[in-house]
């Protein structure tokens, strides 16, 4: 659902009929204790970067009285805001938190939940794309998905198909919005609404986690904020977030021990080693990574800190002792709890207005389309390399890299699906080539050959002659969604500030292509978007 997101002023008023929603609340709970917000009224919850400092404070707020009333014995007070309507949760990813909390949220408010955990019996096992299954969701009456899935960028992708609002229940190790707004009403309350020169400890794997990177920016818009951490490299701080994190004002500190973060923090974010996106790297492996970073008792004796964990722990490396648990360190579990209460009062924000959205079948054409390839000049419109094999209609696969022809060559499989197949190296220009008589090739063709060699450029050959030529781009970041081939996600990029970045995963994306000019790559990005615009679903 992407016709309101980012930019608030934005927010259709059209499903909204405040009298009849002032009516239902009145009758449940008082105007103060439940007050709503409408720039959350329907709109897709993806990344943390889409909310400013004032809606994260509104949120704790809002997380904040839905803890009131469970402590004043007015648990289900507003058991009628959402009845009538479903929440589907889509869980290709294991989860026991994020998915039974947003479950628990829904029943209290009188709403009801469908949905699978686990692939497992579902028609992905049939090799169903996330745009079909999405699409079953929306066709089956639901109003709201909560998804996990573990490809990053597969959250805006599912956001944009969708019809109805979709939340990032987590993205591979890429964002994890619900998760940081918790966590952030966590300290919120521990620190009695005080959040501006917060001191952070991270532990554990700030690498390949998505909380880390959530819970930081979300912590990034407020003022005098210090993130300090401790970790083997390897499952350090990446350079990118860092970054990020300083270009948004946040002092980052690297500290050589656990001690050395404690001693200088009001929270210690402790994080489990996320195995299953190491391939390769075994359990003991990091252990040993891991043993002089382990929460115990000593490293939290004598200080003034509160320990926080999404959970799960991982109990074979125990990278929090269970001795921790019974300490007043321990904050987890109350971390816990306020899960429930974020995700009621976002629930709450989004769906508690009359009507809903009608299902039609259609899907908006422009997500077949990405705006992915670099327009390049036709120099002389005659085809280059005319003395190997001319072809008068076709294609050629231009400027692959050194060692790559017999990869792509293979991986397109031109001559069994009857096409022709030249491949060449110009020796003095070391850039192989593939001939063609394929018209046109397809999306899939072309990731295809970006996958095994970055950035090609294309030239459609008509005539005999060049009739156009360009740069095919494709996300850099290996675990981005657009580069997975019978997913079928259109590249899409957008200019944010001075940096492109990839529509789904958020990826800064460089240039590499030597042969695109200066001119061909700055007009190029001029002509992309300025911020993720919504997709123009059919009303
Ligand atoms: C986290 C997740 O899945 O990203 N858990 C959670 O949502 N509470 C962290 C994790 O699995 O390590």
């Amino acid at each position: 659902m992407s016709l309101i997101r980012v930019n608030q002023s934005s927010v259709t008023m059209s499903a909204w009929s405040g009298a009849a929603i002032l009516f239902r609340f009145l009758k449940t709970a008082t105007v103060a204790e439940v007050s709503m917000n409408t720039s959350f009224c329907d709109r897709d919850i993806i990344s943390i970067t889409d909310f400013s400092r004032e809606e994260i404070l509104h949120l704790c707020e809002a997380g904040q009285r839905m803890a009131t009333l469970e402590k004043t014995g007015k648990r289900n007070s507003l058991r009628d805001a959402l009845k009538y309507r479903t929440l589907s949760y889509m869980f290709y990813e294991p989860s026991t938190r994020t998915r039974t909390s947003f479950n628990t949220g829904m029943r209290e408010l009188g709403g009801r939940y469908d949905g699978f955990s686990g692939t497992e019996g579902t028609s992905v096992m049939k090799s169903e794309t996330v745009r079909d299954t999405v699409t079953m969701m929306c066709a089956n009456h639901n109003d709201v998905i909560v998804m996990r899935h573990p490809l990053d960028g597969s959250l805006q992708w599912a956001a944009d198909v969708a019809n109805i609002p979709v939340i990032n229940g987590g993205d591979g190790k890429n964002e994890h919005p619900t998760q940081a707004l918790l966590d952030v009403l966590t300290i919120y309350a521990l620190k009695h609404g005080r959040l501006d020169g917060i001191r952070v400890g991270f532990g554990g794997d700030l690498s390949h986690g998505r909380t880390v990177r959530s819970l930081s920016l979300a912590l990034s818009h407020f003022d005098n904020v210090t993130i300090r951490w401790a970790a083997e490299d390897f499952l350090g701080m990446p350079d990118d977030l860092a970054r990020l994190l300083v270009s948004h004002g946040v002092r980052v500190e690297r500290d050589s021990s656990v001690r050395d973060v404690m001693r200088q923090v009001d929270f210690y974010y402790m994080t489990r080693p996320q195995l299953e996106r190491m391939p390769g790297v075994t359990q003991k492996d990091i252990a040993a990574m891991m043993k002089q970073y382990r929460i115990d008792p000593p490293k939290v004796d004598g200080f003034d800190v509160r320990v926080l964990h999404p959970l799960p722990v991982n109990s074979e490396i125990a990278e929090i002792d269970y001795r921790v648990y019974f300490t007043p360190a321990q904050a987890f579990f109350t971390q816990a709890e306020f899960g429930v209460f974020l995700r009621k009062a976002l629930l709450h924000e989004m769906l508690g207005h009359e009507g809903y959205r009608r299902y039609d079948g259609r899907l908006p054409a422009e997500l077949g389309v990405g705006n992915n390839r670099l327009p390049r000049g036709i120099l002389g419109a005659k085809q280059s390399a005319m003395f190997i094999d001319k072809i008068h209609d076709g294609t050629v696969i231009d400027h692959l890299a050194p060692g790559s022809l017999r990869a792509v060559s293979d991986a397109l499989d031109l001559e069994n699906r009857g096409y022709s197949c030249t491949t060449a190296t110009i020796p003095e220009k070391s850039n192989p080539f593939i001939k063609t008589n394929l018209p046109e090739p397809s999306e899939r063709d072309l990731k295809t050959v970006a996958l095994l060699s970055p950035e090609p450029t294309i030239d459609a050959i008509a005539g005999g002659r060049i009739a156009a030529k360009f740069v095919y781009l494709l996300c850099a970041n290996a675990n981005c969604i657009t580069r997975v081939v019978n997913e079928d996600v259109p590249p899409r990029f957008y200019r944010d500030r001075d940096a492109v970045r990839c529509r789904y995963c958020r990826r800064q994306y460089s240039i590499t292509s030597r042969k695109a000019t200066e001119d061909e790559k700055s007009s190029w990005i001029a002509s992309l978007p300025g911020g993720i615009e919504p997709v123009a679903y059919p009303d």
